[in-house]
């Protein structure tokens, strides 16, 4: 059930299992966002130089982004001292077993020391809404930051499961058999694109954007197996304006950081109607609207 290389891609996607798409997003709201501390490159120069009225403009032109869309959005509050915990991607990876078997979360082991402290809230929030809370449960410890790096195949049961600088490739053995999930795993190669919700976007079940040069060769040839159509972001839009780490939540609008222009132009190309956002100050932090949100069923 892991899959490393095109040639063994054994299934097509037609032939999964079928999920809903979520309709639910998480947002935590960012009165303690700050940079504080460095652990990926785009925070290196960036401590202590957040504009904290600027970040909660930001932050609430993406809520308000995703209620236009028709999503159901629910707040959870920041907390003192974790600043990077509105980054709510990544301490939980949410899933729905198919045919409605059930709603739940795989808790996350966060990699740095600094954010290890989240989890638990994230704990809370998904145990009081009924969610099966699931531990890795080994007895070493195994790294896994949820959906930083693992990503659904919109409405199919298959995860592509990101590792190298966040995730060790061991989590996935372990949510591969609690879940019963095929995962495709993608090598990264790159730190700017340290998570693989920097270099792929899923934006439906045939099409994907991706920057390319952040996977291995067998990665790509991967990528390019299972989706039909990809779209390549440029370089600077990528490193820069972390074009890939938009976000589609209905296969048709893309939630992006302004300025993409390559991208977007490639995305209405592909039918896909850009929304533009300026998640400035979370850039500075190394996420921007696919790592501010957190989708559930
Ligand atoms: N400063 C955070 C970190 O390095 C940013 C996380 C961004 N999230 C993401 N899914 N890429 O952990």
């Amino acid at each position: 059930m892991l899959y490393r290389t095109a040639s063994e891609i054994d299934f097509s996607v037609d032939e999964l299992g079928v999920m809903d798409l979520p309709a639910q997003v998480l947002m935590t709201s960012p009165e303690f966002f700050d940079v504080k501390y460095v652990i990926n490159p785009h925070m290196a120069d960036k401590v202590g130089t957040i504009d904290y009225a600027k970040a909660l403009e930001e932050w609430q032109i993406v809520q308000t982004a995703y209620e236009q869309v028709g999503l159901n959005v629910h707040v959870m509050e920041g907390k003192s001292g974790l600043p990077d915990m509105v980054f709510c991607a990544n301490q939980t990876l949410p899933y729905q077993l198919p045919g409605h078997g059930g709603n739940g979360v795989v808790l996350s082991e966060m990699y740095a020391d600094e954010r290890r402290r989240e989890v638990g809230f994230f704990r809370e929030f998904f145990s009081a809404l009924g969610y099966q809370t699931l531990s890795l449960g080994a007895s070493e410890t195994i790294h896994f930051e949820g959906m930083g790096d693992a990503l659904w195949h919109p409405g199919r049961f298959l995860l592509w499961g990101g590792y190298g600088f966040r995730t060790d490739l061991r989590a996935y053995e372990i949510v591969s058999d609690s879940l019963h999930v095929p995962v495709c795993l993608l090598e990264l190669t790159d730190e700017d694109f340290y998570h693989l919700d920097t270099c792929l976007s899923i934006l439906d079940e045939s099409t994907a954007l991706i920057y390319p040069d952040a996977f291995t060769p067998e990665g790509l040839e991967m990528i390019r197996a299972v989706f039909t159509r990809v779209l390549e972001a440029p370089e600077a839009e990528a490193r820069n304006l972390f074009a890939c780490n938009a976000h589609c939540p209905d296969r048709r609008h893309v939630l992006i950081q302004r300025g993409c222009n390559t991208t977007n132009r490639l995305l209405r190309d592909a039918d896909f109607i850009p929304i533009e956002l300026d998640t400035g100050e979370y850039l500075k932090a190394g996420g921007s609207v696919f790592c501010m949100k957190q989708m559930f069923w």
